[in-house]
């Protein structure tokens, strides 16, 4: 059986003027440990020798104790392999009241807010492999192969800049990479020096909150919007400001009007998050004009633009922005994968040394040993040929749903073909509400998502989201069909 070594971790003591012997302390602290899970079943014990050694008591003292819990069922010694907690005890003992007292206990009122987090949480169950979840991407064997092949190298050279502290912005050499790839992918405007690694676009959020807002600042927020980044400013205590969202993506007219003096915009420029509009060029010239004539800031969430199918790629809004008022918030996890928890942000020059501090402050510093297997992917164009080959992948399992929606239940659903990003919308017909049937999906084991709650102001349309970016074309086939029942059955 393995065992972690944590009782020789434990802090095990005793006390010499204790008028209680030495072996019943010691058999005490041990029944104590067991009987409470602290140490659990099937971990080894110190050896006799090694315990009176730490304990600096006669090895008898500790024997003894040994030998009490042998006897009664706490310990099993195994020959040769040396003295285990039991494996078979009954369940732990004070686990009831602990409990108890932790409902009892007062939250802070501050903390309820996150407890509120929870229930959204648990409805996206992101991490399950069920048709149609979002965020999902697929990695094929070329790429794993590569990343094992880096990272092993990254393993094998451990080099000081693993092992120690490095820049809190990120290595240089990644946010070099990044920088091109920013330059010729994007139309960024930036500077290595501008760029900061993130853990993603949540911590670029976060930096975003604690650097720039104010409790009680305004934002603006697209309505309807990302659920994240809004709970992320609804628990901030920001004053959230929804402006809507048309066909041209954002109606910075009626934001101006409805909130002129906002500290911050959050927008999802190229690929409006749900809606999957762009933000047509009269519209970003106004959003930055507004920007630049009254100081607000910008916050361009770019989550998709690495996944476009047709017609030319959109630039950046941050690329169109001479008066450095655009704050650019790119991820790795979708690119690459959500496990790998790594993004960037580039920040415009007057806002570094503040983003740095916080980024310091929080967290220090991304892990350097993920960070050289990504500028290593990067340098060596691993990254350009990944999204060359996930685009047309995915491009095909877009074209396979929405083939096949149309022609299962066309007849319910009016699909969005998107030409970009990893999810598409099917407008629910005959006004039908799009909450239930996303309860009834998930029901059946599928997982859509319904935008009718991203809403919050604006009149809702009743519509599902479904991710196609994380399925083979032939699970997204089957998926579909089973989804289309759900309609028929409906019906019947
Ligand atoms: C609008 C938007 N921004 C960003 C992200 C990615 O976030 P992260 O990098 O924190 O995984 C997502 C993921 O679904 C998203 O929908």
């Amino acid at each position: 059986m393995p065992t972690a070594g944590w009782a020789d971790l434990y802090a095990w003591q005793v006390d010499r003027r204790s008028a209680t012997p030495l072996f019943q302390q010691i058999y005490l602290q041990i029944r104590s440990a067991i009987a409470s899970r602290t140490l659990a079943p099937g971990l080894r014990l110190p050896s006799t020798r090694g315990l009176a050694s730490r304990l600096q008591v006669a090895r008898a003292s500790v024997i003894s104790a040994y030998e009490q819990l042998l006897a009664e069922g706490y310990i099993v010694g195994r020959a040769r392999s040396g003295t285990f907690i039991s494996s078979d005890l009954p369940a732990s003992e004070p686990q009831v009241p602990r409990q108890k007292i932790a409902a009892r206990a007062t939250c802070p009122s501050v903390s309820v807010r996150f407890d509120a987090f929870e229930h959204v949480r648990a409805f996206l169950a992101e991490a399950d492999a069920v048709p149609f979840n979002m965020g999902r991407t697929r990695v094929d064997e070329r790429t794993a192969e590569t990343w094992r092949k880096l990272t092993t190298q990254a393993v094998r050279l451990l080099n000081p800049i693993h092992l120690g502290y490095s820049d809190p912005r990120g290595l240089p050499q990644l946010r070099e990479q990044l920088c091109e790839y920013l330059r010729a992918a994007r139309a960024v405007h930036c500077d290595p020096d501008q760029i900061i690694v993130t853990t993603g676009t949540q911590s670029a959020i976060d930096l975003v909150i604690r650097t720039l807002l104010d409790r009680n600042a305004e934002v603006w927020v697209e309505d309807p919007c990302y659920p994240v980044t809004y709970q992320a400013l609804e628990t901030a205590g920001v004053t959230i400001r929804h402006v809507p969202v048309d066909a041209h993506g954002l109606d910075v007219s009626a934001g101006i009007r409805s909130a002129p003096r906002a500290r911050v915009a959050f927008v999802t420029a190229s690929h409006q998050f749900p809606l999957g509009v762009a933000l047509t060029m009269p519209r970003r010239l106004e959003l930055l004009a507004w920007a630049r004539d009254t100081g607000v800031w910008i916050v361009e969430d770019d989550y998709a633009s690495e996944f476009r199918y047709a017609g030319r790629p959109l630039a950046s809004l941050q690329g169109l922005d001479d008066a450095e008022r655009t704050i650019y918030v790119g991820t790795l996890n979708k690119a690459l994968f959500p496990g790998l928890r790594l993004g960037y942000m580039v920040v415009p020059r007057s806002l570094c040394r503040a983003f740095v501090g916080a980024r310091y402050l929080i967290d220090r510093q991304p892990s350097s040993l993920e960070q050289t297997v990504v500028a290593e992917f990067m340098r060596h164009g691993h990254f350009a040929a990944h999204l060359r080959r996930t685009r047309l992948q995915y491009r095909s399992q877009r074209d396979a749903l929405v083939t096949e929606l149309t022609r299962r239940a066309g007849e319910h659903v009016m699909v969005d073909a998107p030409d970009q990003g990893m999810h598409l919308i099917a407008y629910l017909r005959h006004r039908r509400s799009d909450t239930a049937i996303e309860a009834a999906a998930r029901r059946h084991g599928i997982a859509v998502r319904a935008i009718h709650p991203m809403y919050k102001k604006a009149r809702p349309r009743s519509g599902l989201m479904l991710g196609f970016s994380g399925f083979s074309c032939e699970a997204i086939v089957a998926a579909a069909r089973r989804f289309a029942q759900l309609f028929a059955e409906a019906h019947a």
